[in-house]
């Protein structure tokens, strides 16, 4: 019944794969089969009835790493990323709402998508968590023209401003409901933020995620004005962490994005509800809302990820993201490297390990990653370099000097190339 082997596409070079914040397995001339951590180890083939596996190496001269996962980006924003200086609230009234506000139009929104798929792939991500804008369309328009996410949700919209955004409570679930249905457990149930949601329609959303298992995305603290702003909205609760918290909308399967401005009682409750971080340097930086404490996430061991949250992040590659975390924070918490790469490459699978409290042996292991990436390799770097900080570093540095330009090829889970340079 087996006797044509069968053919698999495989990748063979020199690899650099982390596998934890200070680890990373590195071979000078792997045979690459899979996504899965350990992407070497090959299977047995050809005995039991099972088909011989013959294996089709593409040759790779550069480094092969995980593809990029972007654990916070707006997609429907990119054509207004690049603006400094400004603000949050102001960034959002002047540029990010009325942006947003033209995914209204599904002809419009079919093709920003298409533009928008093609530097996400020529940028290396292939995964992570997408915002729409609060029309159900965007989420269309993106899966339609081959968007890479691993969740996405329109941005929900219910109170605040602007009106013309804003939707009732009623309309945004009988749209969320029919969007489940279409994305299933990859729809991330998104209030915007503290400012968007009222109490009651936090409390829906909450069960709503909580019915059909979906992953929850919000923003937390980005901005001072807007914990101004948060507080007076927001009289009875006693952070901008509690509003969220009485709603019940920290999870194991929340994402909060930028935790910037938290103290020491609101670090220790994201810890106690099992959130995850989406530390979003880039978009901190370019918009002045300041540095996120790394050093408390550390302190308390919370899990956290990277984000390039474009459009207020510059950028929809994570090199820029990655450079810009090892650059901002200071001695207190120090990123290799290598860390930034593990934190701008772990996938859907490895946050479930995270959300179902599996042990920390086990979690992180025989999880699969998104895909792979070939970059140029570094002048410095040879085939029987072995040290994964010198290597990615060397690739950082090319990527200050040519841009995007040294990410050559990426190829999917399944070893299609999406992207040739
Ligand atoms: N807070 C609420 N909405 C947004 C947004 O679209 N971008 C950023 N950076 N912060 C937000
Ligand atoms: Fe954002």
């Amino acid at each position: 019944m087996h006797d044509q082997p069968v053919k698999r596409r495989v990748l063979q070079g020199q690899c650099v794969w982390p596998i934890s914040p200070n680890q990373a397995r590195v071979e000078g001339n792997a045979v690459i089969f899979t996504s899965y951590d350990d992407p070497f180890h090959r299977p047995e083939s050809g005995f039991l009835g099972l088909p011989h596996v013959e294996y089709d190496p593409v040759a790779v001269d550069g480094i092969i790493t995980p593809a990029f996962c972007d654990w916070h980006f707006h997609w429907v924003q990119h054509r207004v990323a690049g603006v400094r200086g400004k603000p949050l609230l102001g960034w959002l009234a002047e540029d990010a709402w009325p942006e947003e506000a033209r995914f209204a139009d599904a002809g419009f929104a079919s093709v920003a998508a298409e533009g928008f798929a093609r530097k996400q792939a020529a940028a290396g991500t292939l995964a992570g968590s997408c915002w729409g804008s609060p029309h159900a369309q965007s989420l269309r328009a993106a899966r339609d023209a081959g968007v890479r996410y691993s969740l996405i949700g329109p941005a929900v919209m219910t109170s605040g401003e602007p009106d013309y955004l804003r939707r009732s409570l009623e309309e945004t679930l009988a749209e969320l409901r029919a969007l489940q249905v279409e994305f299933e457990e990859r729809l991330a149930v998104s209030p915007r933020f503290a400012l968007s949601v009222d109490a009651r329609a936090m409390k829906e959303l909450r069960d709503f995620a909580w019915d059909y298992t979906l992953w929850l995305q919000t923003h937390l603290a980005e901005n001072e004005d807007e914990c101004a702003a948060v507080a007076r909205t927001w009289p009875q609760a006693k952070s901008y962490v509690d509003v969220y918290d009485s709603a019940g909308l920290l999870t194991p399967r929340t994402l909060l994005a930028h935790c910037v401005h938290l103290d020491d009682f609101d670090w220790r409750t994201i810890k106690q509800r099992g959130s995850i971080v989406v530390h979003c340097p880039t978009s901190n930086e370019a918009l002045g809302s300041g540095r996120m404490k790394l050093e408390k996430v550390r302190a308390l061991d919370i899990p956290w990820v990277l984000g390039t949250d474009i459009g207020a992040g510059p950028s929809l590659c994570m090199l820029d993201v990655i450079e810009t975390v090892t650059r901002i924070h200071d001695w207190s918490a120090p990123v290799s490297t290598l860390e930034a790469f593990f934190r701008a490459t772990v996938s859907l699978e490895m946050l479930e390990s995270y959300a179902s409290r599996k042990s920390r042996v086990t979690r992180m292991l025989g999880t699969a990653r998104a895909g792979f990436i070939e970059f140029a390799r570094p002048k410095s770097i040879d085939r029987a370099d072995r040290d994964p900080e010198r290597i990615l570093s060397a690739i950082v540095e090319d990527w200050r000097n040519r841009g995007e330009a040294v990410i050559q090829r990426v190829w999917d889970q399944n070893f299609n190339l999406v992207h040739q340079a």
